[in-house]
């Protein structure tokens, strides 16, 4: 049976193709695409994955806009990653598929809700802010959702866009503690994970040896992508974070990781947002999350790239 799932995202380049990946899988039902602020302000992330969905062939497929904010602090962007659009690298036309009517908020609490409890699975791609507000506006759905496979966090590698946070989980560290403790099954794809993600050189070209509009596409916002990880870590290439949380589907056994407790900081300037994993088994904090710590890469491209091959 397919698995269905919700993308919650705020494309970003490595969204995309994490949305990508995920329409050109059968093994997918893509009950909607919801958008939030993240990367860059709502206009352009619902926007963004408009022109997404059309690079894939989907205008049918359902597009709510969400959250332009975080629940209680200003929105943080990152223009310096993804360009000013969001999407920088390629040339791509603007949508003419229509944004849904609905709020992204009341699109999850009823797909949930309309959907036998157990069948969903959630998938932020960004900021948690979407999926927290829906969870305090209906806490009936959090026994529904089959389960939360994320991108954000860090441990190892500890922040990106401060010395201690990752950007999905700093943005709107409210909106993820309230994820975090919501008991629901989740499946965690931090940094650790996703910077072993890195779209080489090789990996490119074939990215765009596959010839279509899709996968040159996904070479051209790869090649934009990569020069700030280059710059900034000396990386061999743009690493493929949103992706990680597609591919967890289709092929789990691609990553590893532990079962372990992890909470977010939300109250100390500092640090805010840190993901404190207790990887070590330090604390009696009981287990919530499988939080990823390593990844086939080899695999992990050889599945993206003869994936988007098909779109
Ligand atoms: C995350 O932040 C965004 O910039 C990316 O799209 C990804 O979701 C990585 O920290
Ligand atoms: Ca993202």
């Amino acid at each position: 049976m397919r698995q269905k799932i919700i993308i919650d995202t705020d494309p970003g380049q490595d969204d995309a193709v994490a949305i990508l990946l995920a329409l050109a899988s059968p093994e997918l039902e893509v009950l909607g695409i919801t958008a939030v602020a993240g990367n860059v302000p709502l206009h352009l992330t619902e926007k963004n994955a408009r022109v997404i969905c059309e690079l894939a062939g989907r205008r049918d497929m359902a597009v709510f806009a969400g959250c332009d904010r975080p629940m209680n602090r200003p929105l943080v962007t990152a223009e310096h990653v993804h360009g000013k659009t969001g999407l920088d690298g390629p040339v791509l036309p603007d949508p003419t598929m229509a944004l849904q009517d609905r709020h992204a908020v009341d699109f999850i609490i009823e797909t949930l809700r309309s959907h036998p409890a157990g069948s969903v699975t959630l998938c932020p791609l960004g900021p948690l802010t979407n999926i927290a507000t829906a969870l305090l506006r209906a806490p009936d759905i959090a026994a529904r959702v089959q389960r939360i496979v994320l991108m954000g966090g860090a441990y190892f590698e500890v922040g990106n866009i401060t010395p201690a946070a990752e950007f999905n989980i700093h943005v709107d560290p409210h909106a993820a503690d309230i994820v975090f403790k919501s008991g629901i099954s989740l499946v965690v794809m931090p940094l650790d994970v996703t910077h072993k993600a890195l779209v080489t050189a090789e990996r490119n070209a074939a990215f765009r040896a596959i010839g279509s509009p899709a996968a040159i596409a996904v070479a051209q916002m790869t090649d934009f992508f990569e020069r700030f990880d280059k710059a900034k870590y000396g990386s061999a290439g743009a690493p493929l974070h949103d992706p990680c949380v597609t591919a967890f589907l289709l092929a789990p056994d691609l990553f590893t990781g532990r079962h372990i407790n992890v909470e977010i900081e939300t109250t100390s300037d500092l640090t805010m947002g840190m993901t404190v994993a207790d990887w070590w088994g330090v604390t009696d904090r009981a287990p919530n999350a499988l939080f990823m710590g390593d990844l086939d890469a080899p695999g992990f491209f050889t599945l993206l790239t003869e994936r988007l091959a098909r779109l």
